[in-house]
């Protein structure tokens, strides 16, 4: 508990899911202040409203990450305000589902921005920030589909292995001045990224089906990841799923894709009936 108690954080994609449940848990571990930053004006500001009622400290920010200037502002002014930044969560994504051969190349670019490059506007400016002061955690999120080959998110799966890559090795620069890096890998987390996923193969009926998928509470994934971040884990697998698959990969990488084989034929037969 003591291991967050008068930080300073920024939770990026803090609207709403994962963000969210992370700015709720920082709150109740005795955060002096946790920026609330989500391209969701208005869901940002009801977290930051909530977490104020209950008699935490939190400030709603319209952030959209894809935008270099807001993101580097954001964090230049946050950390002159209360003289510190102690946490960067780079947390915010989205996704794009469907097969690659309907997925034209402006998915690609809005997939990128928001995933790759927001995560990249993120951890420089946060990094620039924490070096000067000596200290600091940045926590990028990335996915179980940036560990293991992921079929129909192809897009989305390249975004998060770029952001592993990244986090995994800014760590091993950032060690000695002080800047730890950690990146979050989860498996399936009921929020609203699913409802949200843009697919990009057009299908009659809706897919994919989640209904029979066993989904972590957002809390938990939370509590999770903050447990990691205390451990300063370099990855901090979610899901005894993600963990299991990713073993799988190191183990067996050829029989890791063979996991979403099923999927893929699903998929491919509902395809040819639309
Ligand atoms: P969510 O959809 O509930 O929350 C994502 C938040 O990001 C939303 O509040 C949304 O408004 C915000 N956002 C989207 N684009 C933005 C932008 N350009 N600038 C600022 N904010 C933006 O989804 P969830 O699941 O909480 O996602 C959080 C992170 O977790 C994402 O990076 C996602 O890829 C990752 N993840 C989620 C998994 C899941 O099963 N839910 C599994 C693995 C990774």
């Amino acid at each position: 508990m003591e291991h967050f108690k008068d930080t300073v954080a920024i939770v990026t994609g803090g609207a709403s899911g994962i963000g969210r449940a992370l700015c709720e848990e920082l709150s109740q571990r005795g955060t002096a202040e946790v920026i609330v930053a989500d391209i969701n004006a208005e869901g940002a500001r009801q977290v930051a409203s909530a977490i104020t009622t209950r008699g935490g400290r939190a400030h709603a920010a319209h952030l959209d990450i894809s935008q270099a200037g807001d993101v580097q502002k954001l964090v230049v002014d946050t950390a002159s305000k209360h003289g510190r930044l102690d946490y960067m969560f780079n947390n915010a994504g989205i996704a794009i589902g469907g097969e690659m051969r309907d997925m034209g190349l402006e998915h690609w670019r809005r997939i990128l921005d928001v995933n790759l490059w927001g995560v990249i506007y993120g951890t420089t400016s946060a990094y620039k920030v924490m070096v000067k002061q000596g200290f600091g955690h940045i926590v990028n999120t990335a996915s179980l589909a940036g560990l293991t080959p992921v079929p129909l998110i192809t897009a989305y799966a390249t975004t998060k292995h770029a952001v592993v890559g990244l986090s995994t090795s800014l760590r091993a620069e950032g060690a000695e001045l002080g800047v730890k890096v950690s990146v979050v890998c989860p498996g399936f987390i009921r929020t609203g990224i699913i409802d949200a996923i843009v697919n990009v193969t057009k299908l009659e009926k809706a897919y994919p089906d989640v209904s029979s998928i066993n989904m972590m509470d957002a809390g938990d994934c939370a509590r999770i990841i903050l447990r990691g971040v205390v451990r300063n884990k370099a990855i901090i697998t979610v899901t005894a799923f993600a963990c299991f698959l990713w073993w799988l990969s190191r183990l067996h990488p050829a029989i890791a894709p063979l996991v979403f084989r099923k999927r893929l034929n699903e998929f491919r037969a509902l395809r040819s009936e639309s």
